[in-house]
């Protein structure tokens, strides 16, 4: 079914935690969008999705290839009221359900989450999550869920700078896809893990994310602003940061960074 506000209003009779939303044809950024409806008192469970984004944004602002009616652009805004410090869980819960999401499609290839927030296959990214929040007194008051998901994308639809190390759904399991189903199985997946977190904090979501996970156990390259580091990815901190034992056996909690694979256990 095609991306129109009347097909989603359809889609979304059976999702019950999604209160509102709004689509836009083309917007600049859905996150944009979503932060300032998130700033202006929108409720928990409100949407933004857009078939095309002119200024698609991902970590460390860089741009996200959004063209028309081949990927899912969608934020989603929550109000968890969980200390600033514990926020990486809802991005946890979103990596997951775009995860089953993935699954859903019954596709040929497994796909796993690549910390801080990508999705990948086959070694190339086929999803990323831009998750941005706003604080009040150290909780969380908004946090947006920006998902950006390679749906119908053939090779040479991205651009010669992305093709070799992005993938689409259709890529990996042959046939086009229908965006709409897709985005209600990302939220009929997002709300319970959403729900987990709330109940149990990141510890209930981290052995499903470990299970998923393509670097714990594994010999990774990490670029920070100013180091690169190299050693044994270990475990995820309770914030979130990725504890990795370097060569030298000293351990590094790292809270952001670009991460390649260098090598399997
Ligand atoms: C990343 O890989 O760094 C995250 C990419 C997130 C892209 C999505 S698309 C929907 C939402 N709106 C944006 O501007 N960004 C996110």
């Amino acid at each position: 079914m095609k991306l129109t506000p009347p097909n989603l209003q359809i889609a979304f009779r059976n999702v019950t935690d999604v209160r509102h939303f709004f689509f836009y044809p083309t917007i600049g950024s859905t996150n944009d969008k979503a932060k300032e409806l998130a700033q202006k008192g929108a409720e928990e469970g409100t949407l933004v999705v857009a078939d095309c984004q002119t200024a698609g944004r991902g970590r460390l602002e860089r741009h996200w290839f959004s063209p028309p009616g081949l990927g899912l652009y969608t934020s989603i805004i929550l109000r968890p009221q969980v200390p600033a410090e514990r926020a990486f869980g809802i991005h946890m819960a979103a990596a997951l359900a775009c995860v089953e999401a993935a699954d859903a499609q019954h596709l040929q290839s497994v796909v796993g989450i690549k910390w801080p927030n990508d999705l990948v296959a086959e070694g190339c990214k086929l999803a990323g999550i831009l998750s941005e929040v706003g604080l009040q007194g150290g909780l969380v008051e908004w946090c947006v869920v920006g998902i950006g998901l390679n749906v119908n994308h053939t090779h040479a639809d991205f651009p010669p700078d992305l093709r070799d190390r992005s993938v689409s759904l259709r890529e990996l399991c042959h046939r086009r896809i229908d965006r709409l189903e897709v985005l209600v199985q990302l939220l009929e997946a997002l709300f319970p893990w959403y729900d987990r977190f709330l109940q149990g904090g990141i510890e209930a979501l981290d052995p499903e994310w470990r299970r998923r996970s393509t670097l714990l156990g594994r010999t990774v390259r990490v670029e920070t602003a100013g180091e690169t580091y190299v050693g044994t990815a270990l475990s995820l901190e309770s914030d979130g940061a990725l504890r990795i034992r370097l060569e030298s056996g000293a351990e590094e909690v790292l809270h952001a960074g670009d991460v390649q694979l260098v090598q399997y256990r």
